[in-house]
């Protein structure tokens, strides 16, 4: 592993385990998606393991949240058994300084917007990395379609300006097909200047299940560093 990719991985754990020192006892726990969240799992887990905290139940956003809370002996409960979610934990792709951001680089986009608006406190974890001064400078916004609306879909994000691409899989031969068993566009905008609006108007689009802008949801973001060669973990 280069020396790039290590420093990466630890801005990741710290802010996982900052994440995770939140969780109370007794709380709803909306779980996220992706490798920074996974180590807020494995925290959560091992401070249940030690008896430091007790009583909480996760709401998984995907089959890898799901396995990893297993993994981690963290009991799960769906959204038809609670009534609230207290807090959700759950990485980003981009965020902008008005914590807006862009997710489902792993395709797990729809679940976690269903989860993470749910929660009293949604804590997003990110290392430095994912900050930019405006959403899309860096990554696609992925979109999730129902599999039979691609071509009309693709064509309307075209009229919108956008440069659409069908997300394929890795070890997998074909598109990448999301836990609701849908496909994902992953599309290039020149300029997102209203990230509100595009929200709305992608979701209007017929087949469109949800796109990976988040607006206006964030409570907090915890941003992992390396300062002076030490992690530290700053909020915003
Ligand atoms: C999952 O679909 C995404 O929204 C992830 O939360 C996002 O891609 C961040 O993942 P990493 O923590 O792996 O960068």
């Amino acid at each position: 592993m280069s020396t790039e990719n290590d420093v990466v991985k630890v801005m990741k754990q710290e802010v996982g385990k900052a994440a995770a020192a939140r969780v109370k006892s007794g709380s709803i726990v909306g779980l996220g998606t992706g490798s920074t969240t996974a180590y807020a799992i494995e925290y959560l887990g091992e401070r249940l393991k030690s008896g430091e905290i007790k009583d909480i139940k996760g709401i998984p956003t995907s089959f890898q949240a799901s396995v990893l809370a297993k993994q981690y002996g963290i009991p799960l409960t769906t959204l038809d058994e609670v009534d609230h979610i207290d807090i959700a934990i759950d990485g980003a792709d981009e965020v902008d300084p008005q914590k807006n951001l862009i997710k489902g680089g792993g395709a797990a986009h729809t679940r976690e917007k269903i989860v993470d608006t749910l929660a009293e406190l949604f804590i997003v974890v990110v290392d430095s990395g994912k900050l930019v001064d405006k959403l899309g400078s860096t990554f696609l916004l992925p979109v999730e379609v129902l599999p039979m609306a691609m071509t009309p879909v693709m064509r309307a994000l075209e009229k919108l300006g956008g440069k659409p691409q069908l997300r394929m899989a890795v070890k997998k031969a074909g598109p990448v097909i999301t836990d609701q068993g849908n496909m994902v566009i992953d599309v290039k905008f020149d300029s997102i200047d209203n990230p509100a609006e595009l929200e709305k108007t992608l979701n209007n689009i017929p087949g469109v299940l949800d796109n990976g802008l988040f607006v206006g949801v964030t409570d907090l973001v915890l941003v992992g560093e390396i300062k002076d060669g030490q992690p530290l973990v700053r909020e915003f």
